[in-house]
């Protein structure tokens, strides 16, 4: 059935793999031919747990994600940011689960976080509560921004990985208090710093999103300076207790800086003083703000 459909489609298509398949169960089908080999490896070869396949229409113009907190009908949006999901510099190469993001959005629109909740996130809560589901808990709209406006590519219920670690350190109130105030159905006080730009850039595996590897030593990030914080994920200790390498996304740095230039500086600068073998990442993130 899909295959028959693929004659009618404009290219490029999205096909895109109904289940979980950590970033990489979606292929940009440049023409008929590559999309037919990508249906059949997705349902015949069995490549991802998956059963199912959706097909869309490719949407051009910036990516970008809007997480809110949910409770029941209330809504509270967290600011913009702006994940890099494909492998290499320019958005060449494979989609992975992220390699950077930056946040707040600076260039674009300020009321594109009301317009998101009000055409977006609202429909969606008003259409739980008619369903009689109770939601409680993170929404996160995939986007983009299309010459007539926000659409969505993707829908998560969780945090975005990047994108947490340039979104939770601009929230000034506190993350516990809210959490209880949503959960005791109250209306708590949010506050979100504007005067920084945050930015992240995951460090990967030279092999990543092909392949996972391990073993590079990961000591250098012990002494980063005051103004870099690191969040680890696919690491693991060798025998003598040493932090090292185990997995594609390895660690994510993270800014803060007045602009995005600044915050550049600081992580790349860091990162050309400290090369290190075995690791890779994108020189890129946060150049679309510019
Ligand atoms: N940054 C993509 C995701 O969390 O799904």
């Amino acid at each position: 059935m899909a295959i028959k459909g693929l004659a009618k489609n404009d290219y490029p298509l999205v096909i895109k793999s109904d289940g979980l398949a950590a970033g990489k169960g979606v292929v940009i089908a440049k023409s008929q031919k590559e999309a037919t080999t990508t249906i059949h490896k997705m349902l015949g070869e069995h490549q991802f747990d998956t059963k199912s396949i959706i097909i869309e229409e490719f949407l051009t113009g910036q990516e970008f994600s809007l997480m809110a907190f949910i409770q029941d009908e209330q809504i509270i949006p967290m600011p913009l940011s702006q994940d890099h999901k494909a492998a290499y510099d320019g958005d060449e190469g494979p989609n992975t689960g992220g390699m950077g993001a930056y946040s707040p959005l600076q260039h674009f629109p300020s009321d594109l976080v009301n317009e998101g909740v009000e055409k977006i996130i609202r429909p969606i809560i008003r259409t739980l509560k008619k369903k009689n589901i109770a939601f409680c808990g993170i929404l996160y709209a995939g986007l983009i921004m299309t010459d007539s406006g926000p659409k969505v590519i993707e829908f998560n219920v969780r945090l975005g990985d990047p994108e947490t670690v340039v979104v939770l350190p601009q929230l000034q109130s506190d993350l516990y208090e809210m959490l209880q105030g949503l959960l005791h159905h109250q209306v708590p006080v949010v506050k979100w710093q504007k005067d920084q730009v945050y930015l992240g850039v995951v460090i990967s595996s030279q092999t990543y999103p092909q392949a996972s590897a391990r073993g590079v030593e990961l000591a250098d990030f012990n002494y980063l300076p005051s103004n870099i914080t690191v969040n680890y994920a696919g690491v693991s200790c060798n025998r003598d207790g040493q932090l090292i390498s185990n997995g594609g996304r390895i660690l994510c740095l993270t800014t803060g800086a007045s602009n995005i230039t600044k915050a550049q500086a600081i992580l790349y600068g860091w990162l050309n003083q400290h090369p290190i073998l075995g690791l890779r990442y994108r020189s890129d993130i946060g150049d679309k703000a510019k």
